[in-house]
């Protein structure tokens, strides 16, 4: 595919390029600071990984004529996500300066980096960053502890678009093409964060920052997941302040944890007996080793932690169900069997399921209760 392609321009000279994994891809952002003069100051933001270097080098090509002609690099924080490519870039961009935390430095140093191609953000005088060379504003907003204790966002004034870093980002729960955020970003988005933020406060902390901002962020761009603009940004930061992640949900739904997933291995005990096919199927998927993206922490062949919150975790199970048995009636069976053991607990279902119809011997169809 021609670099031309995977650019997107989402503001002013800013532009994302997205890898291509299907569930959980890391953004890329770069940005053209262009003088009264002409002059060109080049920065590019999150980096990635070395996976991701051709099509850095290919983007930098295109928009800034070349990797050796980005000025800056700002890193949010230290994960090898975005920073384990750093090296190739330094090398290859000699007037390259690493902006990044003091946090973030202590730990990204370990690459091997030259001190004298870093800068701390701290060290600046404020705040806010006049580029001298063209004469643009940008400012850098903490995000501590969302989710690094250092973790750094940039605000481009010409563009109004906040990269974010890790916070506002998501994993891929909308369908189909494109970039921006809709409604259906919105769980991925709750599922990053219930898994990745350490607690409620620092979060409210962070859109409180986001709120002081003059002028407001038109755009939000995040380091995975979707572009958010629109009403949308007001709309996800209201409700990211209500969201409980991280510790909220250890110390506040542990009972009901603890329900659930007695719950969900009963469920999954008589899938086994009954559909032992559908089973490995749907039992490989929840426990997928490795991908962060499953809430539930299954160690051996039972669940003994549930990671979100219940309703969330009822949804991606739910989710699974859809998708992944395709076979309608194994499907509606084993949906069905979830909805008795679920009611069994006295779990609430957090959708309808109303619609759920099971096709009786009479060729009839019943409906199977709601839990509402
Ligand atoms: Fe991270
Ligand atoms: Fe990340």
């Amino acid at each position: 595919m021609a670099i031309t392609d995977s650019l997107h321009q989402i503001g002013v000279e800013f532009y994302m390029l997205r890898s291509e994994e299907p569930e959980f891809h890391r953004n890329i952002y770069f940005k053209r600071f262009i003088g009264p003069d002409g002059s060109q100051v080049n920065m590019v933001m999150d980096p990635g990984t070395k996976l991701d270097l051709s099509r850095v080098i290919a983007a930098a090509n295109h928009l800034f004529g070349g990797l050796q002609n980005i000025d800056v690099i700002f890193v949010s924080h230290q994960d090898p996500d975005l920073t384990s490519n750093l090296d190739a870039l330094l090398s290859a961009a000699p007037r390259a300066l690493l902006l990044a935390s003091i946090d973030a430095w202590r730990l990204i140093h370990m690459y091997g980096l030259p001190d004298n191609r870093f800068k701390a953000i701290e060290d600046f005088r404020t705040d806010t960053l006049k580029i001298k060379k063209t004469g643009h504003l940008i400012k850098f907003v903490p995000a501590y502890y969302c989710h690094f204790r250092g973790a750094m966002m940039v605000y481009d004034f010409e563009s109004r678009v906040l990269f974010t870093g890790d916070f506002m980002g998501g994993t891929d729960t909308r369908k189909g093409p494109g970039i921006y955020a809709t409604e259906e970003s919105w769980a991925g988005i709750a599922l990053f964060h219930s898994i990745y933020m350490p607690t409620n406060s620092v979060v409210r902390a962070t859109i409180d920052r986001i709120g002081m901002l003059d002028p407001f962020p038109e755009v939000i761009a995040p380091q995975h997941g979707d572009v958010i603009k629109g009403d949308l940004v007001y709309d996800f930061l209201g409700r990211l302040m209500e969201l409980d992640v991280g510790l909220d949900l250890l110390e506040k739904k542990k009972p009901e944890k603890e329900t659930l997933a007695i719950a969900v291995n009963e469920f999954l005990e008589k899938l086994r007996a009954s559909h032992p096919d559908i089973f490995n199927i749907v039992f490989e998927k929840l426990k997928e080793p490795g991908k962060f993206t499953t809430p539930f922490y299954i160690p051996g062949d039972t669940v003994v932690d549930v990671k979100v919150d219940v309703e969330d975790a009822l949804r991606y199970l739910w989710d699974v169900l859809e998708t992944r048995i395709t076979d309608p009636s194994s499907r509606l069976s084993a949906q069905k069997m979830l909805v008795t053991t679920l009611k069994q607990y006295n779990i609430k279902i957090p959708f309808k399921v109303e619609d759920i119809v099971e096709k009786p011997e009479e060729g009839g169809s019943i409906i199977i209760d709601s839990f509402e």
